[in-house]
C-alpha cells in the first residue's frame, strides 16, 4: 500500500513541487499547464462550445477563409509541425488547401492526446506520414529528426500563447524558430484586445463551465496530492486587467482557510484568491513586435470582420 502512494508521488513530483511552491507565494499562484487533466481538458473542450467563448469559433472562421493563401506562399512538400496538438482539428484546414503535404508531426504533453491526433490524422490523410512526438514544447523542445527536404510548417493556433509570459513567449518563439530553421513558417493564433463586457462573459459563462474547469486543479491537488480543499469555499473569478491586457482566472476563499497539500499546511484569509491563469489580449503592434524579437517576420495577418482574433503567418528569418 505504501508502496503505491510512494511511487504515485514520485511520479507527480514535478506537480508537487510546482503546487506547493505556488501556494507558498504572497499572491498564491497555480500554474495553468496543471488544468489539462482528463476531467480539465474535457471540460475545456466543452468550454470551446459555449456561445460566449467566441475564441474557437472565431479562429476556425479565420482559418477556413485563410488556409489556400497561407498554403500557397509555403507552397508544396511540406512537414506540419503542431506544437500541443490536443485533437488535430484546427490543422485540418492547412492539410487540406496544401499541395502534397509531406509529414505532420503532433507534439504534446500527453501520450493519450497523441495518440488520438496521429490515428486520426491517419487515417484521414494516408498519404501524409503522421508521427507523435511526445514532449513539453515549453520546457524541453524535443528532437523533431526533421526531413531536409520541403517548407517546414509550425502551427500553434487557439491563442495559447496568451496563457504564457511574456519571457516564455519569447522563449517558444525563437525555440521553434531554431527548430524548424530559417525561411520555415509558423501559423499563429491570438485572441485580440476587446472590451471588457465580451471579455468577461467569455471566461465566467453563465452555465459555470469555466468554474468547474477553473475549480477541477482544486480537485486535482485533493486526488493526486493529498489536498483537503472544500470545493464550496472557493469561487470562481474572471478579472479583466486592463493594465496588463489581460483576463485573469482566480479560485476565491470564501471564509478563512486551512488546508492541506501533500502533508503541508496553508493558511488564506477570507476574501484572499490563488491565481491560476492569465489569458492575455494582443494589439497587432505588440504580435510584430513580439514576432521579430523572436527570428520571425509577419507575412501575413488576418482577423475576422469584429477584429476579435488574429490567425499570423510568421516565416523565419
Ligand atoms: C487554452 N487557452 C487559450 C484558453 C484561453 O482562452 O486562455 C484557456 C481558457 N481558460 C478559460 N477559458 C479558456
Amino acid at each position: 500500500m505504501n508502496i503505491n502512494v510512494n511511487s504515485a508521488r514520485l511520479n507527480h513530483s514535478e506537480f508537487e513541487t510546482d503546487v506547493l511552491a505556488g501556494l507558498s507565494r504572497p499572491q498564491k499562484t497555480l500554474s495553468p499547464r496543471w488544468l489539462y487533466d482528463q476531467a480539465g481538458s474535457h471540460l475545456f473542450e466543452l468550454i470551446t462550445t459555449l456561445p460566449e467563448y467566441y475564441v474557437t469559433r472565431t479562429e476556425v472562421k479565420i482559418l477556413a477563409k485563410v488556409s489556400s493563401e497561407f498554403a500557397a506562399e509555403i507552397g508544396p512538400g511540406a512537414t506540419i509541425v503542431e506544437y500541443g496538438a490536443g485533437a488535430a482539428i484546427k490543422v485540418r484546414f492547412l492539410l487540406d488547401a496544401l499541395a502534397t503535404p509531406y509529414e505532420y508531426i503532433a507534439i504534446d504533453i500527453s501520450r493519450e492526446h497523441l495518440g488520438e491526433a496521429v490515428k486520426s490524422i491517419a487515417a484521414d490523410y494516408p498519404e501524409i506520414t503522421a508521427r507523435p512526438v511526445a514532449g513539453d514544447f515549453l520546457t524541453r523542445p524535443p528532437d523533431l529528426d526533421l526531413s531536409p527536404a520541403g517548407p517546414k510548417v509550425g502551427f500553434f493556433p487557439g491563442s495559447t500563447i496568451g496563457n504564457l509570459s511574456d519571457g516564455e513567449i519569447r522563449g517558444f518563439l525563437t525555440g521553434v524558430r531554431g527548430q524548424l530553421g530559417a525561411d520555415s513558417y509558423l501559423v499563429l493564433g491570438a485572441d485580440l484586445r476587446k472590451s471588457a463586457d465580451i471579455l468577461i462573459p467569455a471566461y465566467d459563462d453563465a452555465a459555470g463551465v469555466t468554474a468547474r474547469f477553473n475549480k477541477n486543479i482544486l480537485v486535482r491537488i485533493n486526488r493526486e496530492l493529498d489536498g483537503t480543499f472544500n470545493l464550496d469555499d472557493f469561487s470562481h473569478q474572471a478579472i479583466w486587467s486592463e493594465e496588463k491586457s489581460r483576463v485573469e482566472m482566480h479560485l476565491a476563499a470564501s471564509g478563512d482557510q486551512v488546508f492541506f497539500v501533500a502533508g503541508r499546511q496553508f493558511f488564506m484569509n477570507a476574501g484572499e484568491t490563488i491565481h491560476t491563469e492569465n489569458s492575455r489580449k494582443f494589439g497587432r503592434q505588440e504580435l510584430h513586435d513580439l514576432a521579430g524579437v523572436s527570428g520571425w517576420d509577419m507575412v501575413r495577418y488576418a482577423t475576422d470582420d469584429r477584429g476579435y482574433f488574429a490567425v499570423m503567418l510568421l516565416k523565419g528569418r
